[in-house]
């Protein structure tokens, strides 16, 4: 099997679709214009295809859509077909902002979409509009409502809290995933990309989210999913409530990690905060044979040493401290999260 250099598998495959988004959250992509990936350089479905096709091969066997803003691509749901018939699949999910899925989830789960995470950071109109710059509220929750309709299960909804911003939301939306029977994940604030302005006293801990909540309602760890999630999964006590914090700040899961990134124009990337991908697409449009670009896979992954969140946690508790515009990251609109 396939592993890096600390013995870490390749497991899961994030396919960005696109760099483009409708909205402009403020934490993620708050400038207007950006230097967008050149259409002629994006991989059409049958090349994104091919290159899942040889992830599985490597042990890859759950795959996640994101963007930008997924959606915004064209007929998406002939994508989801295409992997959705992939042999050794396990998930087929997308992660999206949620505007176009009323439109959407309907065409996606006949396609073979297995499941969705929608971004919401809070349920007030104004507020949303503030920190999407662009979104509008009652058009995602439609999405989320006809998604539901549709028969998506689970639903995991995707808050990132900002101190100042949203932090006073968290009931709010518990409240709300509770009602309807969703799971929410409470994100810790990232330093993604260069562009977001990020600073540590505007991540809210993992810590703190958990007390708020567990002094109004009591809650048992469960863990992460297949034991390398992102998210630390609890139950409320009352039964009522599925809840997951994603606290890559405080508690990086770096010694865990097994996600590989593909950029909209194939690249490889083998981390969230990488500084440079590795060029598959030259490759496919060159005539590799399907041995050439597994072999460059094993080569680019077999050589990953990425443990950026470890790196940052253990310098913000040295004395020289967290610097989080040392390096030039690869933007988030570029590797969707
Ligand atoms: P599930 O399969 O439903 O658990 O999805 P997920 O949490 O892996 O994916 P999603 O796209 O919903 O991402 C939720 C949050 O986790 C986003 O803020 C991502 O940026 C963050 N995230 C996902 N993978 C990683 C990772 O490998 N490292 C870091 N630092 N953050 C990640
Ligand atoms: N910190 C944490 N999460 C982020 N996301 C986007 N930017 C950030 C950030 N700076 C999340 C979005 C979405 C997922 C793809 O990544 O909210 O749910
Ligand atoms: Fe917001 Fe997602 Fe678009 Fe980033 S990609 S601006 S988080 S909707
Ligand atoms: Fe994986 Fe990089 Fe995130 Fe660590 S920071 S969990 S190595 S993607």
């Amino acid at each position: 099997m396939l592993r890096d250099t600390f013995q870490r598998p390749v497991r899961d495959l994030r396919i960005s679709v696109t760099d483009r988004c409708n909205f402009r959250c403020t934490y993620c992509m708050p400038h207007d214009e950006y230097e967008w990936i050149d259409k002629r350089e994006i991989l059409t479905y049958e090349e994104i295809a091919r290159l899942a096709r040889l992830f599985i091969e490597l042990g890859v066997d759950r795959i996640r859509l994101t963007g930008g803003e997924p959606l915004v691509r064209k007929d998406l749901e002939n994508l989801v077909s295409k992997l959705a018939g992939l042999p050794g699949l396990t998930e087929l999910c997308l992660t999206t902002n949620g505007a176009l899925l009323a439109e959407k989830a309907a065409a996606l789960k006949a396609a073979g979409l297995r499941r969705i995470n929608i971004s919401i950071d809070t349920l007030d109109p104004e507020k949303f509009r503030k920190i999407t710059q662009r979104g509008d509220l009652a058009k995602v929750l439609e999405g989320f409502f006809t998604a539901k309709a549709c028969g998506f299960d689970p639903i995991k909804i995707n808050m990132v809290v900002e101190r100042g911003v949203n932090d006073d939301d968290i009931f709010e939306m518990l409240e709300f995933s509770r009602r309807h029977g969703c799971a929410i994940r409470f994100i810790e604030y990232m330093d993604v990309g260069n562009s977001n302005n990020w600073q540590s006293e505007k991540m809210v801990p993992k810590k703190e989210i958990l007390e708020k909540i567990a002094a109004r309602y009591p809650l048992r760890e469960v863990g992460r999913t297949g034991g390398s999630a992102p998210a630390v999964d609890y139950e409320l006590l009352d039964g009522a409530g599925d809840i997951g914090v994603i606290a890559s700040v405080t508690e990086p899961f770096c010694s865990s990690c097994t996600r590989a990134r593909l950029t909209a124009d194939g690249k490889l990337v083998t981390c969230l905060f990488s500084e440079v991908g590795h060029s598959l697409k030259a490759l496919l449009r060159n005539g590799a044979n399907d041995e050439e670009i597994l072999e460059a896979i094993r080569a680019v992954w077999g050589n990953r040493r990425d443990r950026y969140s470890d790196e940052r946690l253990e310098a913000m508790n040295s004395a020289r401290g967290y610097q989080a515009r040392e390096r030039r990251k690869i933007e988030m609109i570029t590797l969707g999260g």
